[in-house]
């Protein structure tokens, strides 16, 4: 009886030290930071739809993407001693081109869920966001109400959080396309009766197009679970994760979050389309 209790003490030992060690094992191999250090690039993917966190700009006749990831994500860069390269890629196709590592890492107005967090891990939050509904301006008091949506035809983007809102907050029929400016010119050729969009892009639509568009007064509620946007990650790079959270961390305190933010709508005010 005693020399089975000691066996299975020792047993128990063996089982730690091989645990252990193959904790040890997963540490090492981890190598995110060294491989992004080593090509000397960090490549995000986003979708350019949705200013003010990315829009295209036309720089001397070239397209270029800019937006507040785009500032986090070059901060991101230059904390690693690294350039930054953007790739401009469909939303509802940016988890999927991460899972594969075409990219290492996607800033997109990204809001973490559930469901995503079974195929990548997330950042801690860089944003917090609500929802509204973008109309045009004539229809400026057409959706006060849930009830009101009853029968319109509402437009969100394809995969996104604002889709799943859409389904649950309203009474409409939601349309989904890949990309928001396919929706948000839908509307205003009047084939869609409104558009779901994180608050500050619908914003974006109405500063820069007053004459065009406006904000539903309706008042989606959005729970907890989808208020936040983060940077997605792949899974299992933990010395990836640590640096970018440190990076967002430092940006929060030193007021540099809000800042980039005012300058991309500027920007986008300016030079977006
Ligand atoms: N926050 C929403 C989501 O994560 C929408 C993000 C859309 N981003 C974009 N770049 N189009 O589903």
């Amino acid at each position: 009886m005693k020399f089975k209790k000691k066996l299975l003490a020792g047993l128990a030992v063996v089982a730690l030290l091989v645990g252990g060690l193959a904790g040890c094992g997963k540490q090492s191999a981890d190598n995110s930071v060294k491989r992004i250090k080593d090509k000397g690039t960090l490549t995000i993917g986003t979708s350019a739809d949705f200013a003010p966190f990315e829009f295209p700009v036309m720089r001397n006749g070239k397209k270029v993407i800019m937006g507040y990831d785009i500032m986090v994500a070059r901060k991101i860069a230059q904390s690693m001693g690294v350039k930054l390269k953007v790739q401009n890629i469909e939303f509802p196709s940016l988890i999927s081109e991460l899972q594969n590592h075409k990219v290492d890492l996607v800033l997109a107005g990204m809001t973490k869920t559930k469901k995503r967090e079974n195929a990548v891990d997330f950042s801690k939050p860089y944003y917090t966001e609500s929802e509204k509904i973008l109309v045009k301006k004539s229809d400026a008091n057409k959706f006060n109400t849930k009830a009101d949506t009853k029968g319109a035809n509402l437009g969100a983007q394809q995969s996104s959080t604002q889709e799943t809102l859409g389904k649950s907050e309203t009474d409409a029929h939601i349309v989904t396309e890949s990309l928001t400016t396919g929706l948000t010119t839908d509307l205003k050729a009047g084939k869609l009766d409104g558009v779901i969009l994180a608050t500050t892009v619908a914003e974006q639509y109405v500063k820069k197009y007053p004459n065009d568009y406006a904000l539903a007064k309706y008042n989606m509620k959005v729970p907890n679970s989808l208020k936040y946007l983060n940077i997605a990650i792949p899974k299992n790079e933990p010395a990836l994760k640590k640096q970018i959270n440190k990076e967002i961390t430092h940006l929060q305190k030193t007021g540099q979050l809000d800042k980039m933010f005012k300058k991309a709508q500027q920007q986008q005010e300016k030079y977006g389309k």
